[in-house]
């Protein structure tokens, strides 16, 4: 048994609240014949239970009734549902901190933080002292800053086994070529890579390219493989982001981007190149969309963590329409398109000893 002030004491409430929570029937203390009040532990364990219903976010008097065995079904479903969804919040500030300290498995984080607030999370790795190209590429492959530097020596060991960095094929790139509606003069192409795309359009057209990339290896190659082809001469290398392309305004009759716009995001980037490109100027890109209505709840899972801006092609023609384009033609790209990185990348992997390592991430 015990005296008020020793309850008080053990549940951490005043004796004020003590008193009101027995006029109101909440513990029943026996009078002594020396006029003190005396609880019993059935009282000490009714009011550690109150404790934890009202940290649930019950008023006494839902405790009360929950203590009576009256329950309102409804009432604690919608608690639960907020109690579970302050869980999911606090979470989420636990893994912003143990990001902040370099702690545990970020992939999460950076998985969540760059699909509720892209620009923000790009900018704070960059704060973090990255570069922009180590940030986008943290953002985009590997998603773990404890096990990036690895990981990326992992991606351009495979990577470099393979000219193609995105799916396509020529027959793609000519298709979209052709809903070209003039000879072009003056190309931007934008995210070349190994310059797959650019030999086919140097063979394809007249025009000067400018081939733009971060990569200096990718570029170098690209002007290898356009030497060979016996092109290089209308061809011209910048070595830049495709954030915060240094060129001039309104110079492109089209621009190209196989496989690249979603490193900055397609929308930004239909936004931001157009102002590259001159009258008439057309953009060409090409992007990973869903191609089913209601796509496998796995896959959705997997690439929501893995390409979490990835839509539809009807949201993306919206995207251009909004940016102050005119859509001409959009195709899906050709099967051959997709096994070509596909098939390859898995060959690429096979041959290499850090395969496995790549697997697991
Ligand atoms: C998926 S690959 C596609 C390459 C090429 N278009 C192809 O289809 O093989 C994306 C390309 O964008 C380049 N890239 C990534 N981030 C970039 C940036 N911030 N600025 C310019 N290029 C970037 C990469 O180096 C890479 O070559």
């Amino acid at each position: 048994m015990y005296r008020i002030s020793e309850l008080a004491e053990r549940v951490g409430l005043s004796r004020t609240t003590l008193l009101y929570y027995e006029k109101i029937g909440l513990i029943k203390g026996k009078r002594l014949e020396n006029s003190y009040r005396m609880y019993s532990d059935k009282d000490l364990q009714r009011l550690k239970l109150i404790q934890q219903l009202q940290a649930g976010g019950l008023t006494l008097k839902e405790c009360q009734a929950c203590l009576d065995a009256k329950i309102d079904r409804e009432l604690l479903q919608g608690r639960l549902k907020t109690l579970d969804d302050e869980i999911a919040q606090k979470q989420r500030s636990r893994d912003l901190l143990a990001a902040l300290l370099g702690e545990g498995d970020t992939k999460a984080w950076h998985t969540e933080a760059g699909k509720s607030a892209p620009d923000a999370h790009l900018e704070w790795l960059i704060k973090q002292g990255f570069n922009e190209k180590e940030a986008l590429r943290l953002k985009w492959l590997s998603k773990n800053m404890n096990e990036h530097d690895q990981y990326m020596a992992d991606f351009m060991h495979v990577f470099n086994a393979l000219d193609r960095w995105g799916p396509g094929s020529e027959i793609d790139t000519l298709r979209a070529l052709g809903a070209v509606p003039f000879k072009p003069e003056n190309i931007l192409e934008i995210g070349c890579g190994r310059g797959i795309a650019t030999t086919v359009l140097a063979q394809n057209t007249d025009a000067k390219i400018t081939a733009l990339d971060n990569e200096t290896t990718a570029l170098a190659r690209m002007m290898e493989r356009a030497t060979q082809a016996g092109v290089a001469d209308r061809i011209e290398t910048v070595c830049a982001s495709m954030t915060d392309i240094p060129l001039e305004k309104g110079q492109f009759d089209l621009i190209w981007a196989e496989g690249s716009a979603y490193v900055m995001g397609v929308n930004n980037a239909l936004k931001q190149w157009r102002s590259l490109l001159s009258g008439n100027g057309v953009l060409v890109l090409s992007d990973m969309v869903w191609s089913v209505e209601s796509p496998n709840p796995a896959i959705k899972e997997f690439l929501a963590g893995e390409y979490p801006d990835l839509t539809t092609a009807g949201v993306r023609i919206e995207q251009a329409k909004a940016a102050g384009y005119a859509v001409l033609d959009t195709f899906t790209m050709s099967k051959e398109a997709w096994d070509a990185i596909t098939r390859r990348w898995a060959s690429a992997c096979l041959n290499s000893k850090q395969a496995c390592r790549i697997r697991r991430h």
